[in-house]
């Protein structure tokens, strides 16, 4: 019976044959262990020298590291695995042999990893990365479908700056300038007027000069907009979403998690409701902290916010940031329009901010006044405009960044490993 290292415990006792890539090998003079992976998981084949006679033995003491093969044996129930199976092999074809593949069960540097990501990527712990990133990812699409969201595409290629103009990817759209999406989120306000609660799932660009364990300059956003939300709704909607998103992780990456080593009580714990600060607040947190280099009116740095999210153990949103240091399209708040109705979702243990949101202008006046503040006069924001003056609603929305999401649920240090094929500063290959 043909199948995969996922569906073994189907066929305890029974003869199977899987299609795998060896990982790694140990060996003495009767028996050889075999790390064995095919994409859905890892195994241990054991060749016991009396059982599969001389020939077989040799052959598989003689396997190279990333040798394809078919193994065929029998699978044993074994309470030692984290798999809580091993395959007693009966015989070994291989289908390609493997010739000094770069990558050794030894340490190596960051920079030669990067190098080799195409490679990389078989690794347990990229393995289980991926395996956590695809969770949070069928968990999105389960909470919105769930939560009344339809699905909406925004372009890549625009001609709008929502979130400022110093960071675009610059292309030639034939004779017109055009720039590589940096967020869909305006395309999504039009779409909330058209079908009520929509969310985006796609690439988005920055050409930040950040050399940050935060920053990609090509990361994947989720960008739900909702018409007749408030800035208040728009909150509970992120914590039951990144609730979601945690517990599902937990309930579905069990043997991911603790390949990963990651403190799982740390995660049992993201249950909404979170926290709320306002930025006023934070701000005189950090002058009682001992922060002297931040005063009102300033954005917050990497080291500000670790040392916020440090007082709570769940996320925490930090609302009500000076218009001034944020985007041109937030509505200013009744009672203090010196601030807007926005909020940053911080995550626990330094891993920053994982979403930013607001609520929007939807005064066609004062979003006007807006644009011309910062520049945005030109016939690309036209149709946004458009949006206040057919029947303008209030409405909300927010972006999550997936690979820090990823990043922190898995518990890895840096985004490069929460995306398959980071792009960096510097960094284009491969
Ligand atoms: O805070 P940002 O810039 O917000 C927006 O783009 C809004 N238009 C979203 C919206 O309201 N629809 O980005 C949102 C999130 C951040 O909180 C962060 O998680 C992630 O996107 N992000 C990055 N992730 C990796 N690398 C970068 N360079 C990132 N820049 C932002
Ligand atoms: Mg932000």
């Amino acid at each position: 019976m043909k199948t995969t290292i996922s569906q073994v415990h189907k066929y305890v006792d029974q003869t199977v044959t899987i299609g795998a890539w060896l990982a790694n090998k140990r060996s003495s003079g009767k028996i050889a262990f075999l790390q064995l992976r095919d994409g859905s998981g890892f195994i241990q084949g054991v060749v016991v020298k009396e059982e599969v006679g001389e020939e077989i033995f040799q052959k598989a003491k003689a396997l190279t590291q990333e040798t394809s093969l078919y193994v065929t044996g029998t699978v044993r129930k074994d309470e030692r695995s984290p798999l809580g199976f091993e395959l007693n092999v009966t015989d070994v074809e291989v289908i390609h042999e493997s010739v000094d593949f770069p990558i050794t069960p030894k340490e190596h540097g960051t920079e030669f990893l990067m190098d080799n990501r195409h490679l990389w990527l078989r690794s347990r712990r990229q393995h289980a990365v991926m395996k956590i990133r695809n969770e949070i990812i069928r968990a999105t699409y389960e909470f919105f479908n769930e939560n009344g969201f339809v699905k909406v595409d925004p372009p890549i290629l625009t001609g709008s700056a929502p979130e400022g103009t110093t960071e675009l990817f610059h292309t030639k759209y034939f004779d017109e300038d055009a720039y590589l999406s940096q967020s869909g989120q305006l395309y999504m306000e039009a779409a909330a007027m058209a079908l009520g609660k929509v969310f985006s799932f796609g690439p988005t660009f920055r050409a930040e000069k950040s050399k940050t364990r935060r920053h990609l300059i090509e990361f994947w956003m989720i960008e739900p907009e909702m018409a007749f939300m408030d800035h208040e709704d728009n909150l509970v909607v992120q914590e039951n979403y990144v609730s979601h998103l945690a517990q599902s992780v937990l309930k579905n990456c069990q043997l991911e998690l603790k390949t990963l080593g990651r403190d799982v009580a740390k995660l049992e714990n993201i249950k909404a409701p979170f926290p709320r600060i306002s930025y006023d607040d934070a701000i005189k947190f950090l002058n009682e902290k001992g922060f002297d280099d931040i005063t009102w009116g300033d954005d917050f740095g990497a080291p500000h916010e670790t040392a916020i999210a440090e007082s709570f153990d769940k996320p925490v949103f930090i609302t009500h940031y000076p218009a001034k240091i944020k985007s041109f399209y937030m509505k200013p708040d009744p009672t203090n329009p010196e601030v807007v109705l926005c909020a940053d979702l911080i995550a626990p243990e330094g891993y920053g901010e994982i979403i930013g949101g607001s609520e929007r202008i939807d005064d066609y006046e004062l979003l006007a006044k807006r644009c011309e503040e910062h520049g945005l006069t030109s016939d690309a924001y036209k149709w946004y405009m458009e949006l206040r003056q057919y029947g303008s609603v209030p409405h909300s929305g927010f972006g999550l960044g997936l690979e820090r999401t990823v990043a922190w649920l898995s518990g890895v240090e840096h985004v490069r490993e929460a995306i398959p094929f980071p792009r960096l500063l510097n960094r284009l290959y491969p």
